[in-house]
């Protein structure tokens, strides 16, 4: 595997590839990889000829108070994994690379309406630090195919929406949450929680499930939600969000019966997100 820092280097390289009509696939990462990411990548394989993975800890999605300095950056175990899992180039360009012009007055790429609401509500400007930096991603990698994880829900249906609006001819390939034994969703930020904290942190998933469960049983979406919110609250999480959208993450129908789980929770001072798709049979409207 080769590890690439320049735009003119990786698009030689694709060029290369694209005169040889192999299809190209992009995991677009932060780094600090987990199995979550290492899935994608041999996902990507079944995908294409040639699979890419990027690392870059974009300073745009961040907001002033949160963890941009301390986010772990990992570069030589990632580069490895990466190797182990099959990957053919490593994208790892610096800040000044992908923003030669600095970060004020940007062009910035804005999804309206699905990134709005839910992560943006505590992290207004994240979404659009995200389609802005894939944006650009794309544009130097123009991939027949991108890969995301659904644990980033709001994330992947912002990259959806942004593909299909501005009509790029790239295929948005959302792969199932991996989690540890414990059913902890994979993140690179449970690194931040101690060992008690991971425990008490897989018990998002049991709460999911069960309001979930309730869902199905009762049709009542609300109270279902409301039961589930006192509950995590009791667990000792603060609550962020706990909503319940369609699959396209509009709210839902009294007709809609694809529905999607979403939350948001602090455990101390690490934010933690999970999801859980749902099929009712019918709903209390
Ligand atoms: O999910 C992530 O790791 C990031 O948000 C992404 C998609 C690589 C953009 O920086």
């Amino acid at each position: 595997m080769q590890l690439i820092t320049t735009i003119s280097d990786i698009r030689d390289h694709l060029a290369n590839a694209r005169q040889r009509h192999q299809r190209i696939a992009l995991v677009p990462t932060m780094g600090n990889l987990h199995e979550g990411h290492l899935t994608l990548v041999r996902e990507a394989r079944r995908h294409a000829d040639v699979v890419v993975a990027s690392i870059f800890v974009n300073p745009t999605q961040f907001g002033p108070n949160e963890d941009y300095d301390r986010y772990p950056r990992t570069l030589e175990n990632d580069r490895q994994q990466l190797a182990d899992n099959g990957c053919d180039l490593l994208f790892a360009p610096t800040a000044k690379e992908i923003y030669p012009n600095g970060l004020e007055n940007l062009t910035r790429v804005h999804v309206p309406a699905v990134s709005e609401g839910l992560c943006a509500g505590s992290r207004p400007t994240h979404f659009d630090g995200v389609s802005s930096v894939v944006s650009i991603l794309f544009h130097i990698i123009w991939p027949d195919v991108a890969l995301f994880g659904k644990k980033d829900y709001q994330q992947l249906a912002v990259i959806r929406k942004m593909v299909s609006d501005l009509h790029m001819p790239i295929t948005i390939v959302g792969i199932d949450t991996v989690r540890d034994a414990r059913g902890l969703a994979l993140s690179s930020r449970n690194g931040y929680l101690a060992s008690e904290e991971r425990q008490q942190a897989a018990l998002i998933r049991q709460r999911l499930n069960e309001i979930a469960d309730s869902m199905r049983q009762s049709g009542d979406v609300e109270c279902a939600l409301i039961a589930g919110r006192q509950r995590l609250e009791s667990d000792g999480f603060t609550l962020d969000y706990l909503e319940c959208r369609d699959v396209n993450l509009a709210p839902i129908s009294s007709d809609a019966r694809e529905l999607v789980l979403l939350v948001a929770v602090w455990l101390g001072a690490t934010r933690l997100i999970d999801n859980l798709e749902v099929t009712l049979t019918s709903v209390v409207a």
